[in-house]
C-alpha cells in the first residue's frame, strides 16, 4: 500500500517535470511542420519535392533537430509535428502516406522519418532549449490502400479484427452527425477504416496507447486529428490519459458547432476565427466587422478562448499567399494570429510567403527556401513573437486576459490584450501595400494621457494625447503594435 502510493507520487512528480499542462501551453507559440517537408538529415536545400506527386520528399526528425535555430530564431517556443506512427506502404493512386494520417501499426514509428531514438532525440533537443514538443495523433481511423469493402483487418496493430470498426459506409451527409461519426472518411482508393470508439476495448487500447506515446517520446502536448468524427464522450478519457494539453481539430467554422467540443478537450484549433480572419485580410475589400464580431462570439461561446490554437494557415487549407501576394495583408494576418487570444500557430513556409493552394500544393518543402532568416516575414514573425513573449514575461495576466476589440471601421480593427499598465494594443488594416497614410486617433486603449508608447514594428515613439487617445500613424496598410516604452526593456525590441 505504502509502496504503491510512493510509486504513484514519484510517477506524478516525474510527470510534472515532462508533461505540460494547458496553463503552461497558454504562453507558448507553436511552429507547425510536416516532418516529411521541413528538413532533411543531409541539410539539403535543393532536394526536389514535387507536391503534386504526393511522395515522400525526405524530411526527418534529425533534419528538424538540425534546423532548430531557424525555428527558435523566430521566437517560437514549441513545435507541432505530424503523426509519427507507421503508415500504409507504397503509392496508392492517392499518393503515399508522407503526411502521416494513414496509420496501420501504432506501436511503431514511421521509418521514413527516422528511428524511435531519433524522435526521442528531437524531444531532448527541444527540451534543452526550453521548447515543447507537440505530437499529432489520430484516434478516429486507420488507413488502408483499397476500398472499404475489401479491407484486410489482420494487418492493423492493434485493432486487427473487423469487430473493432464501424461497418463500411462513406460519409454522405455532413449535417448528419451520426453519419459523420459512424461512416468512413477517405475514398475507394484509400479508405480510412473507422474505429467504433464507443466500444470499451477500443477505448482501453487508445487510452493506454496515448499515455505510453506521450511518455515514451516525452511529448509535452498533443494535436488530435478529425475530432468531430468521434463521439464527444470519447475525448475526456483520451485527454486525461494523455496527461498533457490537447488541441483538437474540429474542422468547422460555426462556433455553435465547434465550441462545445472544448467541454471535452483542453483546446481546439480556432476554426471559427480562421474563416473571418482570412476573410478580413485576403483582399482589400474583406469584412472587418465579421472578424470583430467573431472575436466576441468565440469569447462567449467557447469554454476558454485563451486555450484555442490560432492560425491562418495549415496543411489542409490553401496558403494565405495563394489568395493575395500582398505582403502588408500577410503581415496583418500574422499579427492577428500571434497577438490575439490563444496559442499562435504558424505553419512552416508561411514565414517565406509560400503560396501553395489546396492540398497537396500547400505542402511545399521548407528547405527549398534555403532557411532564409532575413526574409520579410521571418523577421516580422520574430518581432511579433518577441513582443508577445515579452508581454507574457512582464504580465502574469497577459495570457488569460481575453482579447478585447476596441475599435473598427471599414478597413481597420484595433484590439487590446493584457493587464492595465502593460497592455498590448494592436491596430490592423486591410488597405494593403498601396494603402494611403493617415493618422487614426484611437480611444479605448486604457493608456494614460501623456504616457510614452513605442510602436514595435517601426520603433517609433508616440505620446498618448491629453484626452487619452493614441495617435496611430497608419501607412502602406501595415499593422501597428503599441507597448508602454518604460516596460519595453528586456524585450530586445527597439533598444
Ligand atoms: C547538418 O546541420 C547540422 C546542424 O547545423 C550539423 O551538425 C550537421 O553536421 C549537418 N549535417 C550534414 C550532413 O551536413
Ligand atoms: C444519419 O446517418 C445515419 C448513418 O448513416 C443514418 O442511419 C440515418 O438515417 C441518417 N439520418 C438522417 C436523418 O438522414
Ligand atoms: C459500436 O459498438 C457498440 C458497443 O459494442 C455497439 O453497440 C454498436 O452497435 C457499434 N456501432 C456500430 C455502428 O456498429
Ligand atoms: C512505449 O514503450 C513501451 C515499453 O517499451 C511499449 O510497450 C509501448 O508499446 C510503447 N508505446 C508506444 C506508443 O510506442
Ligand atoms: C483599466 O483602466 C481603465 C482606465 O483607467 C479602467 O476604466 C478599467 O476599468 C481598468 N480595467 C481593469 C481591468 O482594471
Amino acid at each position: 500500500m505504502y509502496r504503491q502510493s510512493f510509486l504513484a507520487l514519484i510517477a506524478s512528480l516525474v510527470g510534472l517535470c515532462i508533461a505540460a499542462t494547458p496553463a503552461e501551453w497558454r504562453s507558448r507559440s507553436i511552429y507547425f511542420l510536416l516532418t516529411d517537408r521541413f528538413a532533411r538529415t543531409d541539410n539539403s536545400t535543393t532536394a526536389s519535392c514535387d507536391t503534386s506527386a504526393r511522395e515522400y520528399c525526405g524530411g526527418s526528425w534529425q533534419g528538424i533537430i538540425n534546423q532548430l535555430d531557424y525555428i527558435q530564431g523566430m521566437g517560437f517556443t514549441a513545435i507541432w509535428i505530424t503523426p509519427v506512427t507507421e503508415q500504409l506502404q507504397g503509392d496508392t493512386g492517392d499518393g503515399t502516406a508522407y503526411h502521416g494520417y494513414w496509420q496501420q501499426k501504432v506501436y511503431s514509428v514511421n521509418s521514413n522519418y527516422g528511428t524511435a531514438d531519433d524522435l526521442k532525440a528531437l524531444a531532448t533537443a527541444l527540451h534543452d532549449r526550453g521548447m515543447y514538443l507537440m505530437i499529432d495523433v489520430v484516434a478516429n481511423h486507420m488507413g488502408y490502400a483499397g476500398s472499404g469493402d475489401s479491407v484486410d483487418y489482420s494487418i492493423f496493430e492493434p485493432f486487427n479484427n473487423q469487430e473493432y470498426f464501424h461497418p463500411y459506409c462513406e460519409i454522405s451527409n455532413y449535417n448528419n452527425q451520426t453519419d459523420v461519426e459512424d461512416c468512413w472518411l477517405g475514398d475507394t482508393t484509400v479508405s480510412l477504416p473507422d474505429l467504433n470508439t464507443t466500444r470499451s476495448d477500443v477505448q482501453d487500447l487508445w487510452y493506454s496507447w496515448i499515455g505510453s506515446l506521450v511518455s515514451n517520446y516525452s511529448a509535452d502536448g498533443i494535436r488530435i486529428d478529425t475530432v468531430k468524427h468521434v463521439q464527444q464522450d470519447f475525448w475526456p478519457g483520451y485527454n486525461d490519459a494523455a496527461g498533457v494539453y490537447a488541441v483538437g481539430e474540429v474542422f468547422d467554422g460555426d462556433p455553435s458547432y465547434t465550441c462545445p467540443y472544448q467541454n471535452y478537450l483542453d483546446g481546439l484549433l480556432n476554426y471559427p476565427i480562421y474563416y473571418p480572419l482570412l476573410g478580413a485580410f485576403e483582399s482589400t475589400s474583406g469584412s472587418i466587422s465579421d472578424l470583430y464580431n467573431m472575436i466576441n462570439t468565440v469569447k462567449s461561446e467557447c469554454a476558454d478562448s485563451t486555450l484555442l490554437g490560432t492560425f491562418v494557415e495549415n496543411h489542409d487549407n490553401p496558403r494565405f499567399a495563394s489568395y493575395t501576394s500582398d505582403y502588408a495583408l500577410a503581415k496583418n494576418a500574422i499579427a492577428f494570429t500571434i497577438l490575439s487570444d490563444g496559442i499562435p500557430i504558424i505553419y512552416a513556409g508561411q514565414e517565406q510567403h509560400y503560396s501553395g493552394g489546396s492540398d497537396p500544393a500547400n505542402r511545399e518543402a521548407t528547405w527549398l527556401s534555403g532557411y532564409d532568416t532575413s526574409s520579410e516575414l521571418y523577421t516580422f514573425i520574430a518581432v511579433s513573437n518577441a513582443i508577445r513573449n515579452h508581454a507574457i514575461n512582464a504580465d502574469d495576466g497577459y495570457v488569460t486576459y481575453k482579447n478585447y476589440p476596441i475599435y473598427q471601421d471599414d478597413t481597420t480593427i484595433a484590439m487590446r490584450k493584457g493587464s492595465n499598465g502593460t497592455q498590448v494594443v494592436t491596430v490592423l488594416s486591410n488597405l494593403g501595400e498601396s494603402g494611403s497614410s493617415y493618422t487614426l486617433s484611437l480611444s479605448g486603449t486604457d493608456y494614460n494621457a501623456g504616457q510614452e508608447l513605442t510602436e514595435v514594428y517601426t520603433c517609433t515613439s508616440v505620446t498618448v494625447d491629453e484626452s487619452g487617445n493614441v495617435p496611430v500613424a497608419m501607412a502602406s496598410g501595415l499593422p501597428r503594435v503599441f507597448y508602454p516604452t518604460e516596460s519595453l526593456s528586456g524585450s530586445g525590441l527597439c533598444q
